[in-house]
Protein backbone atom coordinates (compact mmCIF):
# COMPACT_ATOMS: atom_id res chain seq x y z
CA UNK A 1 0.00 0.00 0.00
CA UNK A 2 1.03 3.54 -0.89
CA UNK A 3 1.52 5.36 2.87
CA UNK A 4 2.24 8.64 1.14
CA UNK A 5 3.40 10.71 -1.80
CA UNK A 6 5.52 14.11 -0.89
CA UNK A 7 6.70 16.11 -4.09
CA UNK A 8 10.05 17.97 -4.67
CA UNK A 9 9.26 20.35 -8.17
CA UNK A 10 10.53 23.91 -9.26
CA UNK A 11 8.87 26.95 -8.66
CA UNK A 12 10.79 29.03 -11.34
CA UNK A 13 12.40 28.16 -14.94
CA UNK A 14 14.27 24.82 -13.63
CA UNK A 15 17.83 24.82 -12.45
CA UNK A 16 16.78 25.83 -8.75
CA UNK A 17 18.50 22.49 -7.32
CA UNK A 18 15.84 19.76 -6.98
CA UNK A 19 18.03 17.36 -7.74
CA UNK A 20 20.06 18.44 -4.03
CA UNK A 21 16.81 18.74 -1.88
CA UNK A 22 15.55 15.17 -3.55
CA UNK A 23 18.98 13.52 -3.20
CA UNK A 24 19.03 15.04 0.68
CA UNK A 25 15.26 13.92 1.31
CA UNK A 26 15.78 10.50 -0.32
CA UNK A 27 16.71 8.22 2.48
CA UNK A 28 13.63 8.96 4.43
CA UNK A 29 11.48 6.56 1.56
CA UNK A 30 10.77 3.69 -0.17
CA UNK A 31 10.72 4.97 -4.04
CA UNK A 32 11.88 8.35 -5.80
CA UNK A 33 10.11 8.45 -8.68
CA UNK A 34 10.16 10.97 -12.07
CA UNK A 35 7.04 12.15 -13.74
CA UNK A 36 8.15 13.91 -16.49
CA UNK A 37 10.73 15.16 -18.83
CA UNK A 38 13.52 13.31 -20.07
CA UNK A 39 17.64 13.96 -21.05
CA UNK A 40 16.28 17.64 -21.22
CA UNK A 41 16.79 17.85 -17.18
CA UNK A 42 20.35 17.89 -15.30
CA UNK A 43 20.52 17.34 -11.88
CA UNK A 44 23.78 17.92 -10.06
CA UNK A 45 23.76 16.28 -6.41
CA UNK A 46 26.59 15.97 -4.77
CA UNK A 47 27.76 12.48 -2.43
CA UNK A 48 30.49 12.45 0.12
CA UNK A 49 32.19 15.93 -1.29
CA UNK A 50 31.56 14.23 -5.03
CA UNK A 51 29.64 15.74 -7.68
CA UNK A 52 27.27 13.83 -9.69
CA UNK A 53 25.15 14.32 -12.98
CA UNK A 54 22.21 12.87 -13.83
CA UNK A 55 19.81 13.60 -16.18
CA UNK A 56 16.94 10.44 -15.86
CA UNK A 57 16.94 8.55 -13.37
CA UNK A 58 16.17 9.43 -10.49
CA UNK A 59 18.22 11.07 -7.86
CA UNK A 60 17.02 8.06 -4.62
CA UNK A 61 19.41 6.15 -6.66
CA UNK A 62 22.36 7.75 -4.44
CA UNK A 63 20.75 6.63 -1.18
CA UNK A 64 20.25 3.29 -2.40
CA UNK A 65 16.47 3.49 -3.36
CA UNK A 66 13.98 1.75 -5.71
CA UNK A 67 13.75 4.72 -8.65
CA UNK A 68 11.28 5.05 -11.13
CA UNK A 69 10.80 6.44 -14.73
CA UNK A 70 7.02 6.83 -14.41
CA UNK A 71 5.04 6.58 -17.75
CA UNK A 72 5.02 10.40 -18.28
CA UNK A 73 8.90 10.79 -18.77
CA UNK A 74 10.73 10.21 -22.34
CA UNK A 75 13.64 8.30 -22.91
CA UNK A 76 16.87 8.47 -24.94
CA UNK A 77 18.06 4.62 -24.67
CA UNK A 78 21.73 5.41 -25.39
CA UNK A 79 21.63 8.37 -22.85
CA UNK A 80 20.07 6.07 -20.34
CA UNK A 81 22.49 3.46 -20.66
CA UNK A 82 25.24 5.65 -20.15
CA UNK A 83 23.96 7.10 -17.35
CA UNK A 84 23.84 3.37 -16.43
CA UNK A 85 27.33 2.42 -16.80
CA UNK A 86 28.22 5.85 -14.92
CA UNK A 87 26.56 4.61 -11.97
CA UNK A 88 27.47 1.92 -11.41
CA UNK A 89 31.32 2.46 -12.22
CA UNK A 90 30.62 4.87 -9.47
CA UNK A 91 29.21 1.88 -7.63
CA UNK A 92 25.86 2.61 -7.29
CA UNK A 93 23.17 -0.18 -7.60
CA UNK A 94 21.64 0.07 -11.01
CA UNK A 95 19.73 -2.76 -10.41
CA UNK A 96 17.11 -0.49 -8.60
CA UNK A 97 16.04 1.49 -11.38
CA UNK A 98 12.44 0.50 -12.87
CA UNK A 99 10.93 2.04 -15.94
CA UNK A 100 7.30 2.38 -16.60
CA UNK A 101 6.51 0.37 -20.06
CA UNK A 102 4.57 3.33 -21.13
CA UNK A 103 6.95 5.48 -21.00
CA UNK A 104 8.13 6.90 -24.24
CA UNK A 105 11.23 6.39 -26.22
CA UNK A 106 12.87 8.95 -28.01
CA UNK A 107 14.50 8.48 -31.25
CA UNK A 108 16.99 9.93 -34.10
CA UNK A 109 14.35 11.58 -35.97
CA UNK A 110 12.50 13.22 -32.81
CA UNK A 111 16.40 14.88 -31.94
CA UNK A 112 17.07 15.56 -35.83
CA UNK A 113 13.57 17.71 -35.94
CA UNK A 114 14.03 19.36 -32.17
CA UNK A 115 17.63 20.55 -33.48
CA UNK A 116 16.89 21.53 -37.08
CA UNK A 117 13.33 23.21 -35.98
CA UNK A 118 13.08 24.10 -32.60
CA UNK A 119 16.23 26.18 -31.84
CA UNK A 120 14.85 29.60 -32.16
CA UNK A 121 12.55 28.29 -28.84
CA UNK A 122 16.14 27.80 -27.31
CA UNK A 123 15.13 24.05 -26.38
CA UNK A 124 17.86 21.45 -25.41
CA UNK A 125 17.85 19.89 -28.88
CA UNK A 126 17.14 16.48 -26.99
CA UNK A 127 13.85 15.54 -28.94
CA UNK A 128 11.45 16.15 -26.35
CA UNK A 129 8.89 17.93 -27.89
CA UNK A 130 8.95 15.71 -30.94
CA UNK A 131 8.70 12.61 -29.02
CA UNK A 132 5.96 14.01 -26.88
CA UNK A 133 4.27 15.15 -30.48
CA UNK A 134 4.03 11.44 -31.63
CA UNK A 135 2.80 10.27 -28.02
CA UNK A 136 -0.05 12.59 -28.46
CA UNK A 137 -0.59 11.09 -32.19
CA UNK A 138 -0.89 7.88 -30.76
CA UNK A 139 2.17 6.89 -32.94
CA UNK A 140 4.83 6.49 -30.45
CA UNK A 141 7.19 3.75 -29.34
CA UNK A 142 7.08 3.06 -25.60
CA UNK A 143 9.81 1.32 -23.46
CA UNK A 144 7.92 -2.12 -23.67
CA UNK A 145 9.08 -2.35 -27.00
CA UNK A 146 13.05 -2.22 -26.00
CA UNK A 147 13.17 -2.71 -23.03
CA UNK A 148 14.22 -6.36 -21.56
CA UNK A 149 11.45 -7.09 -18.53
CA UNK A 150 14.66 -6.85 -16.18
CA UNK A 151 13.82 -2.85 -16.70
CA UNK A 152 10.20 -2.75 -17.04
CA UNK A 153 8.07 -1.90 -13.58
CA UNK A 154 5.47 -4.22 -12.84
CA UNK A 155 3.45 -1.98 -11.59
CA UNK A 156 3.36 -2.23 -7.92
CA UNK A 157 4.48 -0.01 -5.46
CA UNK A 158 4.45 0.71 -1.09
CA UNK A 159 5.30 2.22 1.12
CA UNK A 160 6.80 5.97 1.41
CA UNK A 161 7.15 7.50 -2.16
CA UNK A 162 9.36 11.11 -3.37
CA UNK A 163 8.72 11.97 -6.88
CA UNK A 164 11.43 14.57 -8.00
CA UNK A 165 10.12 17.08 -10.89
CA UNK A 166 12.28 18.25 -13.74
CA UNK A 167 12.32 21.56 -14.84
CA UNK A 168 9.44 23.87 -13.15
CA UNK A 169 6.48 26.42 -13.17
CA UNK A 170 6.97 28.43 -15.83
CA UNK A 171 8.22 25.66 -17.90
CA UNK A 172 5.05 23.83 -17.79
CA UNK A 173 3.03 23.30 -21.39
CA UNK A 174 -0.19 24.45 -20.00
CA UNK A 175 0.82 26.74 -17.27
CA UNK A 176 4.58 28.21 -18.13
CA UNK A 177 5.88 31.21 -20.73
CA UNK A 178 4.35 29.14 -23.72
CA UNK A 179 5.97 28.44 -26.73
CA UNK A 180 9.22 29.02 -24.15
CA UNK A 181 8.09 25.90 -22.26
CA UNK A 182 8.85 22.10 -21.91
CA UNK A 183 5.78 20.05 -23.39
CA UNK A 184 5.42 17.93 -20.04
CA UNK A 185 3.25 18.54 -16.96
CA UNK A 186 5.90 20.21 -14.45
CA UNK A 187 3.14 21.15 -11.89
CA UNK A 188 3.29 18.96 -8.88
CA UNK A 189 -0.21 17.81 -9.48
CA UNK A 190 1.86 15.62 -12.62
CA UNK A 191 3.08 13.20 -10.11
CA UNK A 192 -0.51 11.57 -9.86
CA UNK A 193 0.45 10.60 -13.42
CA UNK A 194 2.58 8.08 -12.33
CA UNK A 195 -0.39 6.12 -11.33
CA UNK A 196 -1.55 6.62 -7.73
CA UNK A 197 -4.68 9.09 -6.88
CA UNK A 198 -4.16 12.72 -5.62
CA UNK A 199 -5.79 12.09 -2.54
CA UNK A 200 -2.04 10.43 -1.44
CA UNK A 201 -0.13 13.61 -1.70
CA UNK A 202 1.13 14.90 1.26
CA UNK A 203 4.11 17.46 1.26
CA UNK A 204 4.17 19.89 -1.75
CA UNK A 205 8.01 20.96 -1.66
CA UNK A 206 8.92 23.70 -4.04
CA UNK A 207 11.88 24.74 -4.71
CA UNK A 208 12.96 28.22 -5.75
CA UNK A 209 16.59 30.41 -5.96
CA UNK A 210 17.49 33.48 -4.53
CA UNK A 211 18.01 35.19 -7.90
CA UNK A 212 16.29 33.91 -11.42
CA UNK A 213 17.68 32.17 -14.16
CA UNK A 214 16.35 30.80 -17.59
CA UNK A 215 18.07 28.17 -19.97
CA UNK A 216 17.50 28.64 -23.86
CA UNK A 217 15.28 32.03 -25.00
CA UNK A 218 12.78 33.59 -23.32
CA UNK A 219 11.22 37.44 -23.75
CA UNK A 220 11.40 37.89 -20.02
CA UNK A 221 14.48 37.28 -19.77
CA UNK A 222 16.55 39.97 -22.61
CA UNK A 223 20.15 39.12 -23.68
CA UNK A 224 20.51 42.77 -22.39
CA UNK A 225 20.87 41.83 -18.91
CA UNK A 226 24.35 39.68 -19.25
CA UNK A 227 25.45 43.75 -19.82
CA UNK A 228 25.07 44.13 -15.64
CA UNK A 229 28.02 43.56 -14.45
CA UNK A 230 26.01 42.26 -11.03
CA UNK A 231 23.98 39.97 -13.14
CA UNK A 232 27.07 38.92 -14.72
CA UNK A 233 28.66 38.27 -11.43
CA UNK A 234 25.45 36.33 -10.49
CA UNK A 235 26.01 33.91 -13.44
CA UNK A 236 30.02 33.40 -12.47
CA UNK A 237 29.46 32.99 -8.67
CA UNK A 238 26.32 31.00 -9.35
CA UNK A 239 27.97 28.55 -11.81
CA UNK A 240 24.97 29.46 -14.69
CA UNK A 241 25.27 27.33 -17.29
CA UNK A 242 23.74 24.47 -18.56
CA UNK A 243 24.03 21.01 -17.10
CA UNK A 244 22.53 19.37 -20.05
CA UNK A 245 23.69 22.13 -22.60
CA UNK A 246 26.81 24.15 -21.71
CA UNK A 247 24.65 26.99 -22.49
CA UNK A 248 25.13 30.25 -20.31
CA UNK A 249 21.96 30.47 -18.71
CA UNK A 250 20.44 34.17 -19.30
CA UNK A 251 19.87 35.54 -15.41
CA UNK A 252 17.70 38.42 -13.42
CA UNK A 253 16.96 39.22 -9.77
CA UNK A 254 14.79 37.22 -7.86
CA UNK A 255 10.99 38.21 -9.57
CA UNK A 256 8.60 38.04 -6.23
CA UNK A 257 5.95 38.60 -8.12
CA UNK A 258 6.30 35.48 -9.91
CA UNK A 259 7.21 34.05 -7.31
CA UNK A 260 4.22 34.15 -5.31
CA UNK A 261 1.92 33.17 -8.58
CA UNK A 262 3.74 29.43 -8.70
CA UNK A 263 3.48 29.17 -5.17
CA UNK A 264 0.09 29.84 -5.53
CA UNK A 265 -0.91 27.96 -8.70
CA UNK A 266 0.69 25.04 -7.45
CA UNK A 267 -0.28 24.86 -3.85
CA UNK A 268 2.87 24.96 -2.61
CA UNK A 269 3.15 24.16 1.17
CA UNK A 270 6.88 23.92 2.01
CA UNK A 271 9.33 26.39 -0.13
CA UNK A 272 13.26 26.24 0.09
CA UNK A 273 15.60 29.48 -1.83
CA UNK A 274 18.97 28.16 -2.51
CA UNK A 275 21.77 29.65 -3.05
CA UNK A 276 21.22 32.32 -1.16
CA UNK A 277 24.84 32.46 -0.59
CA UNK A 278 25.50 33.07 -4.18
CA UNK A 279 24.31 37.10 -3.11
CA UNK A 280 26.53 36.99 -0.32
CA UNK A 281 28.75 36.49 -3.04
CA UNK A 282 28.49 38.91 -5.33
CA UNK A 283 27.66 41.55 -2.27
CA UNK A 284 24.45 42.72 -3.36
CA UNK A 285 20.85 41.78 -2.08
CA UNK A 286 17.89 42.70 -4.44
CA UNK A 287 14.34 41.65 -6.03
CA UNK A 288 11.83 42.68 -8.21
CA UNK A 289 8.36 42.99 -6.57
CA UNK A 290 5.20 44.44 -7.77
CA UNK A 291 7.50 45.13 -10.90
CA UNK A 292 10.24 47.25 -9.06
CA UNK A 293 13.63 46.61 -7.68
CA UNK A 294 13.85 46.61 -3.99
CA UNK A 295 17.06 46.58 -2.57
CA UNK A 296 18.47 45.49 0.67
CA UNK A 297 21.82 46.24 2.81
CA UNK A 298 22.31 42.90 3.63
CA UNK A 299 20.95 38.54 3.61
CA UNK A 300 18.92 39.35 6.49
CA UNK A 301 16.86 42.42 4.96
CA UNK A 302 16.31 39.66 1.98
CA UNK A 303 15.02 37.09 3.83
CA UNK A 304 13.22 38.97 6.18
CA UNK A 305 11.19 40.75 3.44
CA UNK A 306 10.88 37.12 1.47
CA UNK A 307 9.19 35.94 5.09
CA UNK A 308 6.89 38.52 5.57
CA UNK A 309 5.37 38.87 1.98
CA UNK A 310 5.14 34.74 1.75
CA UNK A 311 4.00 34.80 5.18
CA UNK A 312 1.46 32.22 6.13
CA UNK A 313 -1.05 35.40 6.14
CA UNK A 314 -0.65 36.11 2.84
CA UNK A 315 -0.80 32.64 1.55
CA UNK A 316 -2.10 30.15 3.92
CA UNK A 317 -1.26 26.96 2.02
CA UNK A 318 2.52 27.90 2.71
CA UNK A 319 3.55 27.04 6.31
CA UNK A 320 7.32 26.38 5.63
CA UNK A 321 9.73 28.29 4.13
CA UNK A 322 13.87 27.44 4.15
CA UNK A 323 16.46 29.41 2.78
CA UNK A 324 19.83 27.29 1.64
CA UNK A 325 22.81 27.37 0.48
CA UNK A 326 24.77 25.71 -2.28
CA UNK A 327 25.79 22.63 -2.42
CA UNK A 328 25.89 20.44 0.03
CA UNK A 329 23.30 21.17 3.15
CA UNK A 330 19.07 22.26 2.93
P1 LIG B 1 13.00 21.28 -24.23
O1 LIG B 1 12.47 20.71 -22.94
O2 LIG B 1 14.33 20.71 -24.62
O3 LIG B 1 12.00 21.25 -25.35
O4 LIG B 1 13.31 22.82 -23.96
C1 LIG B 1 12.29 23.78 -23.77
C2 LIG B 1 12.69 24.86 -22.80
O5 LIG B 1 12.82 24.29 -21.49
C3 LIG B 1 14.05 25.50 -23.08
O6 LIG B 1 14.01 26.85 -22.65
C4 LIG B 1 14.99 24.72 -22.20
O7 LIG B 1 16.18 25.44 -21.90
C5 LIG B 1 14.14 24.52 -20.98
N1 LIG B 1 14.51 23.35 -20.20
C6 LIG B 1 14.21 22.06 -20.47
N2 LIG B 1 14.69 21.25 -19.50
C7 LIG B 1 15.27 22.05 -18.60
C8 LIG B 1 15.92 21.81 -17.34
O8 LIG B 1 16.02 20.68 -16.85
N3 LIG B 1 16.40 22.89 -16.68
C9 LIG B 1 16.26 24.13 -17.16
N4 LIG B 1 15.66 24.43 -18.33
C10 LIG B 1 15.17 23.39 -19.03
MG1 LIG C 1 18.84 21.41 -14.09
Amino acid sequence: MINGVDVVYGLAWGDEGKGKVSAAMAPKYDWVCRWNGGPNAGHTVWVNGKKHKTHIIPSGIFAGKRCLIGPGCVINTDKFFEEIRYLRSEGFDTSLVKISPAAHIITEEHIAYDKKNLGHLGTTGQGIAPCYADKMLRRGRRAAEYFISDWLWDGEMDGHILCEGAQSVWLDIDHGDYPYVTSSSTMPYGACSIGFSPRKLNRLIGVAKAYDTKSGTDPLFPETLWEDPQIDALIREGGEYGTTTGRKRLANWLNLDKLISAIKLSGCSELIINKCDVLSRVGVFKLIHNGEIVEFKDLGGFKMYLAKELSYGNIPELHDIRFSHNPETI
